[in-house]
């Protein structure tokens, strides 16, 4: 059986934006050294505060409106692997991104999955209208689904809350030949779970790309460390050359 291709499916993080001018979360400097998650990235967090939390995503949200934040070559490789690898029929490669910005579909990803949600849209939590959202947000706009007041807020998911389409993305590992890891602590679950459930698999290939090893780093068959613009367009390249590598199994 040609195990050189199949199905892959790329795990990304904060890490695959942070040469796109975006801060990570938990690096030195990061997002969550200037603010709370207890105080802007909770159920309860909004329900105490529900400006601040606002406020918290409008700045960001901002922030990717002003057209300075741009897909780096990372993003843009892996969208031509993408492209190149279904073109050769060797498989579908998905990105499962934690990201919330839109960078992966402006390098141009299609088979892209935000499972924490994306800043550009906004949710109904009456009628659970979800919009593409270009506008500050808690300052008495109207939902256009049900014309209630007060009522939208980040599409964006919170801390003790599921991530979006969970089933469809184990259905994605279990079938997947190689699965990467890119630009992750691998400190939040079930994302962090991800390693694990593929891990065990004699079928699949796993490699971790990262600034430093992720807490899950000694589960991958092969670890690179570096900027993710200079290892994703080399790994992308080898792909497209030699296809998927083959677990070493230890011979008896
Ligand atoms: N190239 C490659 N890796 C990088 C780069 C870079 N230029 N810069 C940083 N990294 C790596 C860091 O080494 C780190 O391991 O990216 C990782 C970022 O880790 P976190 O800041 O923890 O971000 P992430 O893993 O995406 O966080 C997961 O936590 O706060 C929540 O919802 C938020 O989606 C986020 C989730």
């Amino acid at each position: 059986m040609d195990n050189t291709h199949g199905d892959i499916v790329i795990l990304t993080g904060a890490g695959i934006s942070q040469e796109s001018g975006l801060e990570t979360f938990r690096d030195k400097g990061g997002l969550w050294s200037k603010v709370n998650i207890e105080d802007v990235a909770t159920p309860k967090a909004y329900q105490n505060n529900p400006r601040k939390v606002q406020q918290f995503y409008n700045n960001r949200r901002r922030r990717m409106l002003n057209g300075l934040i741009k897909p780096n070559c990372a993003h843009n490789a892996l969208a031509k692997l993408e492209n190149e690898w279904l073109s050769k029929k060797w498989g579908k490669v998905t990105v499962i991104t934690q990201n919330i910005d839109n960078l992966h579909e402006l390098a141009g990803s299609e088979n892209l999955i935000h499972m924490h949600g994306e800043i550009l849209k906004a949710r109904c939590q009456k009628c659970g209208y979800i919009f593409t959202c270009n506008m500050d947000l808690g300052f008495g706009e109207v939902c256009a689904g049900c014309d209630r007041i007060n009522v939208l807020r980040p599409h964006v998911v919170w801390f003790g809350e599921t991530p979006l389409e969970m089933e469809r993305i184990y259905g994605l590992l279990e079938k997947c030949k190689l699965f990467i890891s890119l630009g992750t602590s691998g400190t939040v679950y079930p994302a962090a779970n991800f390693i694990q459930f593929v891990g065990s698999s004699p079928n699949v290939y796993t490699i971790e790309l990262n600034m430093e090893p992720s807490n899950g780093a000694t589960l991958f068959d092969e670890t690179r460390y570096g900027l993710a613009t200079d290892l994703v367009p080399l790994v992308v390249e080898e792909l497209l050359t030699c296809g998927i590598p083959q677990k070493i199994t230890s011979r008896i």
